[in-house]
């Protein structure tokens, strides 16, 4: 092979290798309905009719995220998560691990949907997907985290089934090597987990996602040794033995209304919940990651910001993979 060839092979290598880790988000840009929506601003629209709900009740905001959450693990961003079961077909967010999402987060995305559809204009145009996105983005940001810019363009997708979150989703007891078999694939680096991971700076988790660390963690310590003394017995006081199943109780347990650093403070005196929230600091790998951004809110929001832009730009779907729902929570 000549040199000129091999320069030409190389650039093709370099340029895949490039290119490849942003597949997914090809077709994603801030401003995506500037010209489909033209002289409607789609996003104030979300913001007022998020706003409105985040009034009537602070779940809006880790309904939401959540949501958001599990909607792009589990076949991408596609608003996969917000169908309904029907007598057909069990839906993702009937999975029979019980995945609790809050209902709250599917009536912010119905709500915003039928502000935008109210706009004739507009009608039927905005993806679900992407309304779930932008509404993400405005419950952070109304919970006093940071503001950024969406990338839209996202279709809906056109199956969700409960056997497709099998093993899609992180468990509670993952430790940092699990985490990072799971989600590196889909291009969230450790940094990215350990920054997305402060979303339990808000809302609640029942009693059952994390009793084994409280009662029954090994044969000779019945309670997680990095688990905070003090903590544990508070745990233990709100979430005792055979509790009613639908307990549910802060994450956060300083400030559960404040996306913020704190989670990382919590850390830092063995206060993190779940073994993949106590692993972040306990494991030297992703300790000073930690450290850092309990020390900095501004840089923890700047990871937080890029790795949350990252995870809406998983399996994104376009053209005949997906369409735009007229019912969010229905296949057209
Ligand atoms: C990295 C591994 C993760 C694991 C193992 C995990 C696991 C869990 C579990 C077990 C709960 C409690 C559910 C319940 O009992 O109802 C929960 C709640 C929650 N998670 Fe995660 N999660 C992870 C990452 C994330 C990420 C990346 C986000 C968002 C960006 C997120 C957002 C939330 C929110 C907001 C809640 C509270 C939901 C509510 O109050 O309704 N989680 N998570
Ligand atoms: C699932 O969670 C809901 C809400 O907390 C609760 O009412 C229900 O009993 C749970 N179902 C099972 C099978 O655990
Ligand atoms: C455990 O929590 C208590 C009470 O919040 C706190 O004063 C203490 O410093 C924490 N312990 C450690 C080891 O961080």
């Amino acid at each position: 092979m000549g040199r000129f060839d091999l320069r030409v092979l190389a650039g093709a290598l370099a340029l895949t290798v490039f290119l490849l880790p942003d597949m997914g988000s090809a077709q994603l840009r801030q401003n995506y309905y500037a010209t489909i929506c033209p002289n409607v601003n789609v996003e104030k629209i979300v913001r007022d009719a998020v706003t409105k709900k985040f009034q009537q009740t602070f779940v809006t905001v880790p309904g939401t995220l959540r949501l958001f959450f599990h909607d792009c693990m589990v076949q991408g961003c596609d608003a996969s998560a917000i169908i309904q079961s029907t007598p057909n077909n069990q839906a993702e967010k009937d999975y029979p691990d019980n995945l609790s999402l809050a209902g709250d987060g599917f009536d912010t995305v119905i709500k915003a949907k039928a502000a935008i559809d109210a706009i004739p204009s507009c009608r039927n145009k905005v993806s679900c997907a992407d309304i779930l996105t932008i509404a993400t983005r405005d419950v952070i940001n109304l919970a006093g985290g940071p503001s950024y810019a969406v990338e839209l363009g996202r279709l809906d997708g056109l199956s969700s089934t409960a056997a497709s979150v099998r093993g899609r989703l992180p468990q509670p007891t993952f430790n940092l090597d699990q985490l990072n078999a799971l989600l590196n694939p889909l291009g969230l680096s450790q940094d990215d987990i350990i920054a997305l991971s402060a979303a339990h700076s808000v809302g609640f988790s029942h009693c059952d996602k994390f009793s084994n660390r409280i009662y029954s963690f090994s044969p000779s310590n019945p309670v997680d040794p990095t688990l905070n003394k003090t903590y544990a017995r508070d745990l233990q006081g709100m979430c005792p033995r055979n509790v009613d199943p639908r307990i549910a109780i802060n994450m956060d347990p300083n400030t559960p209304k404040t996306f913020d650093n704190m989670y990382y403070k919590n850390l830092k005196q063995g206060k993190g919940l779940f073994t993949s929230d106590q692993i972040l600091y306990t494991d030297p790998r992703s300790r000073p990651r930690v450290e850092a951004w309990a020390a900095d809110n501004a840089a923890f929001q700047r990871a937080f910001v890029a790795a949350i832009t990252k995870l809406g730009r998983i399996g994104v779907k376009t053209g005949k993979n997906g369409n735009i729902r007229r019912d969010c929570a229905a296949f057209n």
